[in-house]
């Protein structure tokens, strides 16, 4: 069966979104939370920014009857900082002088008409992970990219993928050559896979899709 895919105005809002995904890893994404969705079961993103890749996963909830659950402090990454390669001035809040993604966000998600199939969550990944109590259809990890925070992502969310449900990292760099902020999502997706617990589905550029097909997180 073919992949699933956006409609036309789903990808138009994806494209005219803030953020760093580009297309062909936007539809790998599409295509993985679409399958996914079959499950019934809300479809999770860690690391929402300005909600690029959420309208994807929204969409794929809609279409499922779940929801898309995204997780994400609003305050930026530390390359998104400023004096860093991915700032981006118009992000930061001028009254308390920090970053602050929500409000993007939340026009990104009227923009597309998704509002109603999303439940954002304010908060550090590694404390919501600690009270999100019930299984997820699919992760998808896109949140900071140091080693303790993808790490943490990891450790904190892998555990929540159901059994025939998929693990989505962004940002896989298995070549040092083309990393731009370190390998740490490339070393989550090697220990996804010694785990035994994941097995490889797809790669997309740097989007790697890995199922859930056993125990052992
Ligand atoms: C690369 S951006 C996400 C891009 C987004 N998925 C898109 O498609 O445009 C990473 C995001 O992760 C968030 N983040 C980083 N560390 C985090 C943490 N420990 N807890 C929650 N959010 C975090 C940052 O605030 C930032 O918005």
């Amino acid at each position: 069966m073919a992949p699933a895919t956006p409609q036309p105005e789903i990808l138009a809002a994806f494209e005219a979104a803030k953020g760093f995904m580009p297309v062909g890893e936007g539809l790998a994404l599409y295509a993985a939370a679409a399958e996914a969705g079959a499950l019934g079961l809300p479809l999770l993103e860690v690391g929402t920014y300005c909600g690029r890749s959420t309208i994807l996963l929204a969409d794929a909830a809609r279409e499922a009857g779940t929801v898309a659950v995204t997780v994400d402090h609003h305050r930026g990454s530390e390359e998104q900082q400023p004096g860093w390669d991915y700032h981006d001035p118009e992000t930061v809040d001028p009254e308390v002088g920090l970053m602050d993604t929500l409000p993007t966000f939340r026009r990104t998600l009227h923009k597309a008409g998704l509002e109603e199939y999303v439940v954002a969550v304010v908060g550090r990944s590694p404390q919501v992970a600690k009270v999100w109590g019930g299984k997820a259809g699919l992760v998808f990890i896109d949140g900071g990219h140091t080693d303790e925070h993808a790490t943490n992502d990891y450790e904190g969310w892998a555990p929540h993928v159901a059994e025939g449900g998929l693990l989505v990292i962004h940002d896989v760099f298995p070549d040092p050559v083309d990393e731009w902020t370190g390998q740490a999502p490339y070393r989550i997706y090697l220990r996804a896979l010694a785990s035994g617990a994941f097995t490889e589905v797809s790669a997309t550029d740097s989007l790697r899709v890995l199922r859930r097909t056993g125990p052992g997180i």
